[in-house]
């Protein structure tokens, strides 16, 4: 979306106030009433100063008084019914907004979370968002009352005295010039502030992300400062459109006032009869009021004008997000509900970054209920390698098959209903244990999920939690080890029994001995299925009847141990170098 088409932006959102439309015409009737009601109480104190006092007729003051009062009163109320109306409107409005929002990033490839900060997703998810309600409660009490409260006034003040109006006019000009010159600036300095916003809402959030790390590396001065500096640039830059916004609200003020004088200057003498075209006394007392009444709807159409500016500016961001192009699923296939689980690398080509491959013509063929384990230096590709039949990346070029059918022909869902994939850090999401466990197995009875938990070893520490399956973990909960993590992890895929199950070096977090005695728990769970083990201590996977080796991107061996000891170089010093650091 350009910067400079307000226009897109103004009609997307209007599109999304459009389910409302009858709220927002009864408002828009509300405020109208309210403005004519407004508009009829100068009038009214001409009346009462040219029938009551100047012609002497008591009797009248009193019932034009209580008519003045009247109509002040069904202005209040139209006011106040108008506001809650519109409350709905505009709450209503920004929950559904950021409801859009919340599931459009769940619908985002996995792969825009590793470019982008998740402060500038939550600036866009709650401060800009805000951003926009606050507009539309000004601009929808603004744009109806106020415009006819304007127009109105104009007319009254043409009908009471044309040369005094056309003396009041010919100022106006000058303060319209002054808010075209500035809004444009002040709509790219708040742009720019929002930007700067979100950057530091990242700084935080990255703070938050990795305090143990800050601390360790006694980096807290260092973050201190980091997250000032961009503070101290908010700070400027904000202060910068604050000032330029209200130089221009005073200048205009400014011009208001300048008319006002002018207007009783002038008006005096016309009253004195001194000039030309003679005014009488009533007239001027009414002009004056509603020269008064003019001065509001304009301030505030003028202020309404930069919240429009400002919002725009929110808009864009709120819109841009969900303009993200999501994750494509224009599969069409599904998968049979015990699928055989073979895994197909076809000279697949891989890179995070233009021209630096990290998967390069890779071919793998695993067989159906097979146990392949990959090992390689640290960068080879491994993580990548078991992230690619998930679909979080997409392969530049090649394919890869599951039971001989192209990911991207099946629909996304059921190919990863049947991948078991368990990474590095095992994710808690808050809740009970069971929870944890049955996450993506929704409605699993407590009996399978027990069993899911013993045969992921599980269960022993489990049962010794205060709550036991009952316990809280995650936020606000218990905190694991990371083995108990581990294990819950595992538990969480045993639970979905999926015909192909990856592990990315998943039990690095575990003492040699426990990640031992882990594998053989399970390879009776694992047998049958088709198994992808990245594995972090070649102790684990020595007996594994199919190791490949993947070194920069290639894959450089394929075989079992000892044939790769003989004929596979990288395999061999890994070998070397793990046996050395952990003598048997
Ligand atoms: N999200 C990412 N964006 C850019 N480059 C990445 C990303 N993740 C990994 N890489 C790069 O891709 C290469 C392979 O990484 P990875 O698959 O994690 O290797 P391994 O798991 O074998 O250690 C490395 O050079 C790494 O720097
Ligand atoms: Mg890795």
């Amino acid at each position: 979306m350009s910067e400079d088409r307000p226009f897109t932006v103004y009609r997307r959102l209007m599109a999304m106030i459009w389910p409302y439309r009858g709220r927002v015409v009864l408002i828009i009737l509300l405020t109208l009433v309210a403005s004519l009601a407004t508009l009829l109480i100068p009038w009214l104190a001409r009346r009462l100063f040219a029938d009551a006092v100047r012609e002497a007729r008591i009797g009248r003051i009193d019932l034009l008084l209580g008519a003045m009062l009247g109509l002040m009163g069904a202005v209040s109320l139209a006011w106040y019914l108008a506001e809650s109306q519109l409350a709905h409107v505009s709450l209503r409005l920004v929950e559904t907004l950021r409801r859009r929002v919340a599931d459009k990033l769940l619908r985002l490839p996995v792969a825009h979370f590793a470019r982008t900060s998740s402060g500038d997703a939550l600036g866009r998810c709650f401060h800009d968002i805000n951003r926009l309600r606050t507009f539309l409660n000004h601009a929808l009490l603004s744009l109806g009352g106020d415009l006819l409260l304007a127009i109105g006034s104009v007319g009254f003040l043409f009908y009471l005295s044309t040369r005094l109006t056309v003396v009041l006019l010919a100022v106006t000009p000058i303060g319209v010039l002054t808010l075209l010159i500035t809004s444009r600036r002040v709509r790219r300095g708040y742009h720019a502030a929002q930007n700067q916003m979100a950057d530091l809402t990242g700084v935080l959030s990255e703070q938050l992300g990795s305090m143990p790390a800050i601390r360790a590396f006694g980096g807290e001065e260092h973050e201190h400062r980091r997250f000032s500096a961009q503070s101290e640039q908010l700070f400027d830059q904000t202060l910068r459109t604050d000032r330029q916004q209200a130089a221009a609200r005073s200048t205009i003020s400014f011009l208001a006032a300048v008319g006002v004088v002018l207007v009783l200057g002038y008006g005096a003498r016309l009253v004195l009869g001194q000039s030309a075209g003679g005014m009488r006394i009533e007239d001027l007392i009414a002009f004056a009021l509603y020269t008064a009444l003019l001065a509001d709807p304009i301030r505030r159409l003028s202020r309404t004008h930069y919240e429009i500016q400002q919002s725009l500016a929110s808009g864009r961001r709120v819109l841009e997000l969900l303009d993200w192009p999501q994750q494509q699923d224009l599969g069409t296939r599904s998968l049979p509900d015990f699928p055989l689980g073979r895994l197909c690398f076809q000279s697949v080509q891989f890179s995070y970054r233009a021209n630096e491959p990290v998967l390069h013509d890779f071919n793998l063929t695993i067989e159906p209920g097979q146990t392949v384990a990959v090992v390689g230096p640290s960068g080879a590709g491994k993580s990548t390698l078991s992230m690619l039949p998930l679909r979080f990346y997409e392969p530049a070029a090649g394919r890869i098959l599951f039971d001989g059918i192209d990911l991207r022909d099946l629909k996304l869902a059921d190919l990863r209903r049947h991948i078991g994939w368990v990474g590095q850090d095992p994710f808690i999401f808050s809740g009970t244990v069971a929870e944890n466990i049955a996450y993506g197995s929704w409605g699993a009875s407590r009996e399978v999920i027990e069993n899911a938990a013993r045969q992921a070893c599980a269960d022993s520490f489990i049962q010794s939690l205060p709550h036991g399956f009952n316990t809280r973990i995650g936020e606000r909960g218990v905190d694991l080890s990371g083995g108990q993590r581990v294990r819950l992890a595992i538990a969480r895929v045993i639970l979905r029994s999926p015909a192909l199950v990856i592990f990315d070096e998943s039990t690095s977090a575990l003492d040699t001995e426990t990640e031992t005695r882990l594998w053989s728990e399970i390879s009776h769970w694992l047998s049958g299925r088709t198994t992808l083990i990245i594995a972090h201590r070649l102790a684990t996977i020595l007996d594994c009847p199919r190791i490949v080796v993947l070194d920069q991107g290639r894959l450089v061996g394929d075989g079992t141990a000892d044939q790769l000891r003989r004929d596979c170089p990288v395999f061999n010093r890994i070998f070397q170098q793990q046996m050395n650091l952990i003598p048997q």
